[in-house]
């Protein structure tokens, strides 16, 4: 089905289709027409961070940046949604065209630069949805917060979407948002890390809730500086890492005219580097916390390969642009197969 509307989605810009496939999405859903296009995917509950997953493929962060489409991404079948990346106050982003499709490679490039209504807004929609399956709410700094003072960005975050979220993703590794990957450094993270935890265990004893924390890491890290945010990771009892967000680097795209687009890489083209990514944080952690892996995948069997590289969960964001919501159905079941043999 999907195969057959995506010419013409195709053809208009990438960002304009964007909003016409959510809202088309979002109406067709709330005529209750949604089940006669998507098959639901078969249960394949998993426990990860103390939550219980129906199956282990998710949306990942950046599709529905403000949770407009919560209800209406559920009913496709997904085990967990992730929407944000979230900032306290509403920004633009980026000028626009910001959004750029690499069909060739089944690429995306993007600088949409945190594109979103603000926090406030965000909860205002996850309290309108009916959704009741696993929420994650990615939080990140505002463009025009100093680098010093993020961590007060991702405090407001995490008071404000706390009682709302499943879990909490913290963007550390956008490479849309100035110097936000900076983060990523030992002292940095340290200090962030510490933060993040005190306010998580307060906000966890004031609300008798205790809500999971992720880390989303970037894919342009070598071997040392993996370890080192795996050590921390574990150093601040961080409930859960995502790995990876989009690729700075061009490899696999070079001799196509729209790499030279500053923004980040994802899709098939990032896959090899965040499975790599993933099997090096496996092998620091030794299961001392779950990985979710996402990055490139387009198929079934690159769903089954990041479990393979030690994921306890996947995320699709790309391809769901060049499969459709075919691919969950496809990922739930070859995880599924891959677990059994
Ligand atoms: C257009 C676009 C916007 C994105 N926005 C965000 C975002 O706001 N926050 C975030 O953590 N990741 C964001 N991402 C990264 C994805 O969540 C994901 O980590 C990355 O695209 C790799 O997965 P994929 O190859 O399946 O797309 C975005 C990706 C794309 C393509």
């Amino acid at each position: 089905m999907y195969s057959l509307i995506r010419p013409l989605l195709f053809s208009f810009n990438p960002e304009t289709a964007h909003h016409i496939t959510l809202d088309a999405l979002q109406f067709v859903y709330r005529l209750g027409l949604l089940p006669l296009f998507v098959k639901h995917p078969v249960d394949n509950p998993h426990k990860v961070m103390g939550l219980t997953f129906p199956n282990s493929v998710g949306l990942a962060a950046g599709l529905d940046k403000n949770g407009d489409y919560i209800d209406a991404l559920a009913a496709l079948g997904f085990g967990f949604i992730e929407i944000g990346t979230v900032t306290p106050r509403a920004q633009e982003g980026n000028p626009k065209p910001r959004l750029f499709r690499l069909p060739e490679a089944q690429g995306i490039i993007n600088r949409m630069g945190f594109n979103n209504h603000g926090v406030d807004a965000l909860i205002e929609n996850v309290k309108r949805a009916n959704y009741r399956g696993i929420l994650g709410i990615n939080i990140g700094k505002n463009f025009d917060t100093p680098i010093e003072h993020a961590a007060a960005d991702y405090l407001i975050g995490l008071r404000r979407v706390y009682t709302h979220a499943s879990y909490v993703a913290i963007n550390i590794s956008s490479p849309n948002t100035k110097n936000l990957r900076q983060l990523q450094g030992s002292d940095e993270l340290d200090a962030l890390l510490t933060q993040l935890k005190a306010e998580q265990e307060k906000l966890a004893d004031l609300h008798g809730k205790y809500v999971p924390l992720a880390l989303k890491i970037a894919p342009d890290l070598d071997s040392e500086q993996i370890r080192q945010i795996a050590t921390l990771l574990q150093r601040h009892r961080i409930d859960g890492v995502i790995a990876t967000n989009t690729t700075l680097t061009r490899t696999g795209v070079e001799h196509l005219a729209q790499q030279t687009e500053t923004g980040g890489l994802s899709g098939a083209p990032l896959r090899d580097r965040s499975t790599a990514v993933i099997r090096e944080l496996a092998t620091v952690l030794q299961g001392s916390l779950p990985i979710i892996g996402v990055g490139g995948i387009l198929s079934g069997k690159d769903a089954a390969e990041k479990i393979h590289a030690g994921a306890a969960l996947i995320q699709i964001y790309s391809g769901l642009i060049y499969r459709g919501p075919e691919l969950i159905n496809e990922c739930v079941k070859a995880i599924g197969n891959s677990q059994r043999s």
